[in-house]
């Protein structure tokens, strides 16, 4: 049956198309998989935090119980019972959220891409944050913005700085807690100052918080969603506080925005997987996670303080480092004249790697910059992990 001599096909890619390249990161996952590598690359939460049984229980429970419903196609906006424990949980510090503005996603990495196709038109302004998260200047560059970044310092993004760029943008893409890369966090009085300024301007302020949960000391501080839900477009994930694999995540926007991401997200993939998500709501919605999180704060927390340790002992006093109350990252500054793309290659051959910090920035990337995941790696491993490290910088000083 199969035919004769067809013409090769000349790919003709869209030009969107052929703006896209691999994450720098994933290719550097490639390498890492070796298990004689160190890696400090990855941002895979750790797998010893899966709660493999709970989903086993609840697997077999929203199957057996409700199988038919479970199998069958589902609404676009998400189950709504889950859709209803969201908008519960962030109904705090006076504000209500209502369950219509929770759109349920594939990942919180495709809210990210809805947010590009339904607010970001070729050459619109978009702020982001100097360094930011890579996978979203990944997403948002597929609708062809002009990225404007706005300058940070040890305390994260300035507000200040917001006023003078902010006008006409389309939107502004943050990350208050323990950002990704630099695990930096924004402070209250910064929190409050950006979302004043943003309501200000008119300008859709993006919170990201896949992070928030995962603080070391204490409770999180409060959501800037909680300080202006009409400006305010929230992003959460299950990927940090349960696991990755099921690919679940929402989106918490003002109504019209709301409906608007539905229709983009119909168009991509109908909906997210209705059994996924029965099954997150069966397993957290009697608290689970108020007990789970802990376990998960106090693995991350001791090791990130490994590390910490690690590097005071092995770095050379010129370089510099975040010092993270919570999350997954250690940002790392070295001297000007190092370059950490180089850096990583010779880290490889000692079978260590980490992410050069390069990627992170829209515009004018800081090349000594690195970053340094401590969640998957145990302390006796960082230990030796940041030695050979320190080893190779000081070799450069
Ligand atoms: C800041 C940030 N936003 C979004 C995501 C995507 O998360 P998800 O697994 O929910 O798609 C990540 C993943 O690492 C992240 O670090």
């Amino acid at each position: 049956m199969k035919i004769e001599n067809p013409t090769p096909i000349q790919w003709q890619f869209s030009v969107r198309a052929q703006q896209l390249q691999s994450s720098v990161i994933r290719e550097i996952l490639k390498i890492t998989m070796r298990p004689e590598i160190i890696s400090f690359a990855g941002g895979l939460p750790s797998p010893l935090t899966f709660p493999v049984e709970h989903m086993k229980v609840a697997f077999d429970k929203v199957l057996s119980t409700q199988g038919k419903v479970a199998l069958q196609y589902g609404p676009t906006d998400g189950y709504a019972p889950l859709r209803e424990w969201i908008a519960n949980s962030l109904s705090i510090d006076g504000a209500t959220i209502s369950p219509d503005q929770v759109l349920m996603t594939s990942g919180s990495q495709q809210g990210l891409d809805l947010l590009g196709k339904v607010l970001i038109d070729e050459g619109s302004k978009v702020l982001v944050e100097t360094p930011s998260y890579l996978g979203a200047l990944q997403a948002f560059s597929v609708y062809q913005p002009e990225f404007v970044s706005v300058p940070t310092d040890d305390h994260g993004l300035i507000p200040e700085s917001v006023a003078a760029i902010g006008k006409g943008a389309r939107l502004l893409y943050a990350l208050p807690n323990f950002q990704n890369p630099t695990g930096r966090s924004l402070s209250i009085e910064r929190r409050l100052a950006l979302v004043e300024t943003c309501a200000r301007l008119g300008l859709p302020l993006i919170e990201d918080d896949p992070y928030g949960a995962l603080s070391y000391r204490g409770e999180p501080l409060p959501k800037m969603l909680n300080m202006n839900p009409n400006g305010v477009i929230y992003m959460g994930s299950f990927s940090k506080v349960l696991t990755p694999g099921i690919r679940l995540g929402y989106v918490v926007a003002p109504q019209v925005l709301a409906r608007k991401m539905e229709q983009a997200k119909q168009a991509t993939d109908l909906h997210t997987a209705q059994l996924t998500q029965m099954v997150v709501h069966e397993v957290i919605k009697d608290g689970f996670l108020g007990q789970h999180i802990p376990t998960i704060r106090k693995l991350y927390s001791d090791q990130c303080n490994a590390m910490l340790a690690a590097l005071t002992e092995f770095f050379p006093a010129e370089v510099t480092w975040t010092k993270p109350e919570g999350g997954m990252f250690i940002w790392v500054t070295l001297p000007k004249h190092i370059d950490s793309m180089k850096l990583l290659d010779e880290a490889i051959a000692q079978n260590v790697a980490f992410v050069p910090g390069a990627p992170f920035y829209a515009n004018a990337p800081e090349q000594n910059t690195l970053r340094l995941s401590f969640v998957t790696v145990p302390p006796e491993k960082i230990r030796e992990g940041v030695a050979k490290l320190g080893k190779l910088i000081a070799a450069k000083m």
